[in-house]
């Protein structure tokens, strides 16, 4: 069993037990970095990129607003957040994989720092808006999360949480498995030659299909202290969270 708030069960197919977890999250992300924008590009059909600097956009990220990227990772959100931003000093990218910080350095000059989200190394009322793509699947606890990301946002401040969810019905359920769970997998270990980069497709996979249900993840937000929680959902698949911290 995970622990209350945890996204998921235990996946025994990866590792045996809650405390595992951790470590084996960080080595799967360490070994695949390289192939991190390769694999998610044809995960999201070359569309990721857009889509990351519309939502932002759209959830109202301006110029003069201070940002954390949490679960920065190769820097996706980040980048797509700079062109909004227009100053590399207004936003800081953390995550807990050096390999996956390591290649963000290629094409990033903004401040980027190892750590989790779990401990954000950061001062309280710091930040005016607080994203993190993809990336609530790996957590341990999502009330300790939650209840850090709104820590360290000023009163007022908003956060963003980007995932992916089953579709609804039967059939999207159907076409997302087969492509998920066996296509993209192998697309991923042909294009690359690495093994790494299948398993870390497999087990975006095994995340989706085990994560606790939205109206939990929007239940948790809630009861950390958030207000204004809302879900907005695109294309079926696409969940967009929202929640702000209150004056
Ligand atoms: C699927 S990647 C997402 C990267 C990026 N946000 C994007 O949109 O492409 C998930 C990231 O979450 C990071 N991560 C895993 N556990 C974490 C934790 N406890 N706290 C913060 N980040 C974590 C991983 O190292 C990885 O870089």
């Amino acid at each position: 069993m995970g622990s209350p708030t945890a996204p998921h069960p235990v996946l025994k197919k990866y590792y045996e037990s809650e405390s595992e977890r951790r470590p084996f999250v960080r080595a799967l992300f360490d070994d695949a970095a390289e192939h991190y924008d390769w694999v998610c590009a044809l995960g999201s059909f070359g569309s990721g990129q857009r889509y990351r600097r519309s939502v932002l956009v759209r959830s109202g990220l301006c110029p003069g607003m201070r940002l954390l990227d949490v679960a920065t990772g190769t820097g996706l959100v980040a980048r797509a957040a700079t062109r909004i931003l227009r100053d590399p000093g207004a936003l800081i990218g953390l995550d807990p994989s050096g390999g996956m910080l390591r290649e963000a350095r290629r094409t990033l000059s903004i401040p980027l720092v190892q750590g989790t989200v779990e401990e954000l190394p950061f001062a309280n009322n710091h930040f005016d808006f607080l994203s993190m793509g993809y990336a609530l699947r790996h957590m341990a606890d999502l009330g300790v999360a939650f209840g850090e990301c709104l820590r360290v946002l000023k009163p007022g401040g908003r956060v963003l949480i980007l995932e992916i969810t089953l579709p609804s019905s039967r059939l999207g359920q159907r076409v997302f498995r087969v492509y998920f769970e066996k296509v993209l997998p192998r697309i991923a270990r042909i294009s690359t030659g690495s093994a790494k980069a299948e398993l870390l497709m497999k087990y975006y996979w095994d995340t989706i299909a085990g994560c606790v249900p939205p109206d939990m993840i929007l239940g948790v937000l809630k009861s950390s202290g958030f207000i204004d929680v809302e879900r907005r959902v695109l294309g079926g698949l696409l969940s967009e969270y929202l929640g702000r911290k209150p004056v």
